[in-house]
């Protein structure tokens, strides 16, 4: 490690779901400590956006399509020369009561969050594989180890992306590929907005938080680097909650 265990000049990143919320500010975060950025969604609009602000590269890509994926992660090799780091945030949240929940919404959750953080673990494993390093950061939630109502399909979707972390730390660590997660508490995004328009929600979670307040998406950042830098070159299959201390009582 160098003399800044922080300093990412001269990685290669890749955000998926970079182009709001949690992406935005993890790619924000990684390009302020010196990485080159791409960030990946469906929508170019708020891509090209983000791009222009933190001064990177944007790709469209559907992580639930392998060849969409596949396409991406070769792009970013082909304009960058490499793939170092890759962030997973791409997810969806269908809310709904599960005895009436539809069968298709839970495929759409898992289609995304599960599948979708599997094939961009797996294409950026390729080719962090012949290279001997990587870092890999998966975006779970609380839900990938606590039970909350109204949304067991997210919440068994976000509890894969645990194993799927788990799994792939041990699996990959011969090949010097790090993969972790990051349990993201009460952040306010385009998917919370909806629960933030609630005043009793918002009252009501804001009690359940020892620091006393929710988050913003830039509070991601700081953990974001620390998994995406050589000062966690020995952290693997590692869930870090960023959650004001929800999960901590
Ligand atoms: N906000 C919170 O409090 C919170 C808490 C725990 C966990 N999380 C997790 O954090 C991650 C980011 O969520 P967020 O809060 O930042 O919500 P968000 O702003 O809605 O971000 C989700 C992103 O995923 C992208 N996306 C959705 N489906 C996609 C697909 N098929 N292919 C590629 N990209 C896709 C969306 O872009 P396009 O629509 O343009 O594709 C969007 O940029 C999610 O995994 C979420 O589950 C959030």
């Amino acid at each position: 490690m160098g003399k800044n265990g922080f300093d990412l000049s001269g990685r290669v990143a890749l955000v998926t779901g970079g182009g709001t919320g949690l992406g935005r500010g993890g790619a924000a975060a990684l390009r302020k400590a010196g990485a080159t950025v791409t960030v990946a969604g469906r929508r170019p609009g708020p891509l090209e956006a983000v791009a222009a602000e933190i001064g990177g590269d944007w790709i469209t890509c559907d992580v639930t399509d392998a060849r969409s994926v596949e396409a991406a992660v070769q792009a970013v090799v082909g304009r960058h020369g490499r793939l170092d780091i890759l962030v997973n945030s791409a997810g969806l949240n269908l809310r709904g009561p599960s005895l009436e929940y539809p069968a298709a919404d839970w495929d759409r959750v898992h289609a995304v969050n599960t599948k979708g953080t599997f094939l961009c673990c797996q294409a950026a494993g390729r080719v962090m594989r012949p290279r001997g390093y990587g870092k890999i950061i998966n975006i779970a939630s609380l839900a990938s180890e606590a039970g909350f109502p109204n949304i067991v399909a997210y919440a068994s979707s976000k509890g894969g992306v645990r194993q799927i972390t788990k799994s792939l730390a041990v699996e990959w660590a011969p090949y010097g590929i790090r993969v972790n997660a990051i349990e993201p508490g009460f952040f306010r995004t385009e998917l919370t907005e909806p629960l933030f328009q609630d005043p009793a929600w918002v009252q009501r979670v804001t009690a359940r938080v020892p620091l006393g307040r929710t988050a913003l998406p830039e509070e991601l950042g700081g953990t974001g680097v620390y998994l995406a830098a050589p000062a966690s070159d020995y952290v693997t299959g590692e869930l870090i909650r960023v959650d004001g201390g929800v999960l901590a009582g």
